[in-house]
């Protein structure tokens, strides 16, 4: 009885064992695909690579030198929590199979040799929270999809040169999102007004990526904003006052846009770090002080023209008044012979 139960307990083991083992075996096919290593390499050994219960969990690769494909196999790693992709080793599309990797949480990827678009299969990543794609050289637009990352907190697609397109209103519903960068795209669009519906962004970032039309006003809403970016754009129209609304606020920055108008004085009242230079429309403090200058400038002109007038006028009235005194006198002098009544007494 005792024997059997220990046999039944040691085979238990020895079968998982081996089902890890051909698991981890069939985990690591598109690993040693990317690390030029042989099929049979238990890649959990290699740098980069950590496995937890005989799954692969979190991959970091950074892979400067060679040239490689993107195995759409890592589709296939469903215990993946964390896939970290940056250098310039991969000269390749981002496979739409990296949508499968339902226990992701974060996806990086990052190298200027990764071409094509974002797949929108990247929507179905329902636990993701930090979503970073950056300085790739990826065409087409954001995938509207994005928006059903409902966890998503981080969320950065920046400086991929060639993504254009609208940001789309569907970001609006990311609602546990803290950072928000487009910054350095060619989206050549307006501002969704939706964005105003992140109640819980603290940085928002879409420098440098040839948005044009108007600030909307709904960004007033976003009450836990501590930094605002959307300089070198095309913004155009004046800055709404309701950005007054955000009190956490610490810099923002509207620096070389088209904006007009003059600086509303419920932005002048928080104590922030802004830069609103370079909107040559814009109304700025120094217009306002230089005007407040020239007004007081021809202020004292006018006293001084007044001061030197009444002077002028004085001197000139004491002169006459000089001149008639001795007018006077001479007739005084004059008056001995025709009036001779002065003789009486
Ligand atoms: C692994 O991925 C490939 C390509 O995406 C697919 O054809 C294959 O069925 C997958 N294998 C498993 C075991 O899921
Ligand atoms: C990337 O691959 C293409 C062919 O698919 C090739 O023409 C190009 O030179 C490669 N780029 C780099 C940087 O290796
Ligand atoms: C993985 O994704 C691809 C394309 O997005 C899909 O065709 C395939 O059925 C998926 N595979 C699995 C095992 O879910
Ligand atoms: C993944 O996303 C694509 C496009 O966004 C969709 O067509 C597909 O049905 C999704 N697959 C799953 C398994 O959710
Ligand atoms: C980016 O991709 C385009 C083709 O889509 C190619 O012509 C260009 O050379 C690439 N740029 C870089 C920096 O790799
Ligand atoms: C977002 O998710 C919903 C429900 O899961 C789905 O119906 C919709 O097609 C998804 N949107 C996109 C753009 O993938
Ligand atoms: C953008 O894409 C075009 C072709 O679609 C390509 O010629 C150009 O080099 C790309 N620009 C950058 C900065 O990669
Ligand atoms: C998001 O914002 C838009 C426009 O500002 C508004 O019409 C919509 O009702 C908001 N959606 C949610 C879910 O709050
Ligand atoms: C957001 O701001 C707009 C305009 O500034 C306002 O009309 C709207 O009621 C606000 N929405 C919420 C949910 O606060
Ligand atoms: C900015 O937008 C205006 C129209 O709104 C357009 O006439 C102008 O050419 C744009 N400037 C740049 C630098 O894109
Ligand atoms: C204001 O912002 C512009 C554009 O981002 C930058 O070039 C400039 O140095 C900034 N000025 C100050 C005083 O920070
Ligand atoms: C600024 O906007 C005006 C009209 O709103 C437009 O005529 C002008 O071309 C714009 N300037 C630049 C530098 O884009």
């Amino acid at each position: 009885m005792n024997i059997l139960f220990i046999l039944s307990i040691t085979s238990f083991f020895i079968i998982k064992l081996i089902s890890a083992q051909s698991d981890i075996n069939e985990e690591c096919k598109p690993i040693n695909k990317i690390l030029l290593k042989d099929q049979t390499n238990n890649c959990c050994k290699n740098e980069g690579v950590i496995c937890t219960n005989g799954h692969i969990t979190i991959i970091y690769f950074h892979l400067p030198l060679y040239t490689l494909s993107f195995p759409p196999e890592l589709g296939n790693l469903t215990y993946l929590e964390n896939l970290y992709i940056t250098g310039e080793g991969f000269n390749d599309s981002i496979p739409p199979e990296l949508g499968n990797l339902s226990n992701l949480v974060n996806l990086k990827i990052q190298g200027k040799n990764i071409y094509g678009s974002i797949p929108s299969e990247l929507g179905n990543l329902s636990n993701l929270e930090h979503l970073i794609i950056s300085q790739c050289n990826l065409t087409g637009s954001i995938p509207s999809s994005i928006g059903n990352l409902s966890k998503l907190k981080e969320l950065v697609i920046q400086d991929n040169n060639n993504i254009s397109g609208a940001i789309p209103s569907e970001l609006g519903n990311l609602i546990n999102l803290e950072k928000l960068d487009l910054s350095r795209n060619t989206l050549i669009n307006t501002i969704p007004l939706e964005l105003g519906n992140l109640s819980n962004l603290k940085n928002l970032d879409i420098k440098e990526s040839h948005l044009n039309g108007p600030i909307p006003s709904e960004l007033g809403n976003l009450s836990k904003l501590e930094r605002l970016d959307l300089s070198r754009n095309n913004l155009t129209g004046s800055i709404p006052p309701e950005l007054g609304n955000l009190l956490k606020l610490k810099t923002l920055t509207l620096a070389n846009n088209n904006l007009s108008g003059s600086i509303p004085k419920e932005i002048k009242k928080l104590n922030i770090k802004l830069n609103t230079s370079n909107n040559p429309l814009l109304e700025t403090e120094n217009n306002n002080n230089l005007l407040l200058i020239i007004f007081i400038i021809v202020i004292c002109v006018v006293i001084i023209i007044l001061i030197i007038l009444i002077s002028y006028l004085k001197t000139k009235k004491k002169i006459i008044e000089e001149e008639n005194a001795k007018r006077c006198k001479n007739k005084i002098s004059f008056g001995s012979e025709n009036h001779p009544d002065i003789y009486i007494s």
